[in-house]
C-alpha cells in the first residue's frame, strides 16, 4: 500500500532527503505529496523542489500561531495525505491543529523525529543537552505526536553510543547517520499497514 506523506520542515531538509531518497530507490512506499517549511530560509524548501515535489512557504513570523496554522490547514486540504511528517519542524503544534489529524483508531496521524530517547532531553536542542549532561548511550525516537511536547506514543527507538573523544560534532553526525536510516524504516512499517500494534496500545476497548 502507498500512503500519502505531507512534511512540515523548518531547516535543512536532511531527514525529508533521507525519505526522498528511499522512496525514490523503492524502500519506501510512499507519494511525497507536498512540504511544508515556516521559514523561507529553509534548506528543505529547495530538497523537495530538486525532487519535484511541491514546497510551499508559509512564513511564521509576525503571526500568531493560530493564524499561522489556519494558512498551513488551508494548503493540506487538497492533499487527502495519510500521515503529516514533522521532519525537523521547531515549532509547537496547538491541539486545534492535531484535530484535523484525528484518526478514528484513536490516535494523530502525524510523526516525528527527535534525537534522543524520550521522555529524556525532549525539546530544541536534544543533542546539546545530552551531550552537556554526558550521556554514554543517546538515541533517536520516532512517535506519534499527541498534546504534549515530544511526547505521544513511541513507534521506534534506537540507540547510538557516545564515546569519550567525541566532540558535539561527531556525536551529532552519529545520531543523524541513525535519524536517515530509521525514519523511512518505521515510515515503511507504516505504509504496510502494520498499525495492528497503534490500534491495541491506543484504542479503549
Ligand atoms: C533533526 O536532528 C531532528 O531530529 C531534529 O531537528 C533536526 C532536523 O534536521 N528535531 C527536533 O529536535 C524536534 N524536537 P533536518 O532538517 O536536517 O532533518
Amino acid at each position: 500500500m502507498s500512503i500519502n506523506l505531507g512534511f512540515m520542515c523548518s531547516g535543512r531538509g536532511s531527514n525529508l532527503r533521507a525519505i526522498l531518497e528511499a522512496i525514490a530507490e523503492g524502500r519506501l512506499d510512499a507519494h511525497p505529496a507536498i512540504v511544508i517549511s515556516n521559514d523561507p530560509m529553509a534548506k528543505a524548501l529547495s530538497v523537495a523542489k530538486e525532487s519535484g515535489v511541491r514546497a510551499v512557504c508559509i512564513p511564521s513570523t509576525g503571526l500568531s500561531r493560530g493564524d499561522h496554522e489556519q494558512k498551513v490547514l488551508e494548503v493540506l486540504e487538497t492533499e487527502a495525505l495519510d500521515f503529516l511528517v514533522l521532519a525537523g519542524y521547531m515549532r509547537i503544534l496547538s491541539e486545534t491543529f492535531l484535530r484535523e489529524f484525528k484518526d478514528p483508531r484513536g490516535f494523530y496521524r502525524i510523526v516525528n523525529i527527535h534525537p534522543s530517547l524520550l521522555p529524556a532531553f525532549p525539546g530544541k536542542s536534544a543533542y546539546e543537552e545530552a551531550f552537556n549532561y554526558g550521556v554514554k548511550v543517546s538515541g533517536i525516537t520516532i512517535h506519534l505526536v499527541d498534546e504534549k511536547i515530544d511526547h505521544g506514543f513511541i513507534l521506534a527507538q534506537e540507540a547510538f553510543p557516545r564515546y569519550d573523544d567525541d566532540t558535539l560534532a561527531t556525536f551529532k553526525a552519529r545520531g543523524l547517520a541513525v535519524e536517515h536510516k530509521l525514519f523511512p524504516e518505521v515510515l515503511q512499517i507504516l505504509a504496510q499497514g502494520q498499525l495492528s500494534f497503534l490500534t491495541r496500545e491506543l484504542v479503549q476497548p
